[in-house]
């Protein structure tokens, strides 16, 4: 079985990133890159994080033209990342873009293409804030919707909240990859993470990726937390 642990570099710093990875990377299938540290130390950390041979989730959420999308992507697919995010909210046609993109840009490079998520509906948006957008505000209906229009769009993967996994398991195709955020052991403290399930629940409900932070990079020691969750999927 591939290690399904993704661990999210959630640091400020291209140094810190760095460290971390090196300390967790025999435990790990993936480092994911987001925001924060995507815009402090820029594109040459996905360079250093790839150098140490781990595959790179590049969370960057791209929303925008189909056009500007595309040329996004193909940027990321030339830094050699695996999995990077866009916004299903974006609509078919910048999906579309998006896909071709990643497929078009890694056969002139000789490459793989890197698999492109679709976001559905933030954690952080509930029914009010999806009626005030003018949103369906049924978040679970909101979710099944931007699913199956990435589907139907061409995408391979989804990004979801544990909680989601098993109603989309149930309505989209199995050669579709879920990524999960939301993953909790029980070990750590609480946090802002509301709605989670452990790392074995939510592969067994169907996630083929776990994004794990705080669990493992502020765990005492980060290398036995990813080992200890390695373990409990066995
Ligand atoms: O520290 P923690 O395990 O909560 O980190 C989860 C990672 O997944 C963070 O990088 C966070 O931004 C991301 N994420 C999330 N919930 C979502 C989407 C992404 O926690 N719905």
């Amino acid at each position: 079985m591939r290690n399904p642990i993704i661990v999210a570099l959630d640091v400020p710093s291209a140094d810190q990133a760095l460290k971390l990875a090196e300390q967790v990377a025999p435990a790990v299938g993936a480092f994911k890159i987001g925001k924060e540290l995507f815009v402090a130390a820029g594109p040459d950390i996905v360079k250093r994080v790839r150098a140490t041979g781990a595959s790179v989730f590049l969370d960057l959420k791209f929303h925008d033209i189909p056009n500007t999308v595309a040329k996004a992507v193909a940027s990321a697919a030339r830094l050699d990342v695996q999995m990077l995010t866009i916004h299903t909210s974006g609509g078919s046609e910048m999906m579309r873009a998006a896909e071709k993109s990643a497929n078009e840009t890694a056969k002139a490079l000789g490459t793989e293409a890197p698999l492109v998520l679709g976001v559905t509906v933030l954690t952080s948006m509930d029914s009010p804030a999806l009626s005030e957008i003018g949103c369906l505000p049924n978040v679970g209906h909101q979710v099944e919707r931007l699913a199956a229009l990435a589907v139907q769009s061409g995408l391979r993967g989804l990004v979801c909240s544990p909680l989601e996994i098993m109603a989309l398991r149930q309505i989209l195709p199995a050669h579709i990859q879920l990524v999960t955020p939301g993953i909790r052991t029980g070990a750590e403290k609480a946090d802002d993470q509301k709605r989670t399930l452990s790392p074995r629940e939510a592969m067994q409900a169907g996630a083929s990726w776990l994004v794990v932070g705080r669990p493992i990079y502020a765990a005492e020691n980060p290398r036995a937390a990813a080992e200890s969750i390695l373990q409990s999927l066995a």
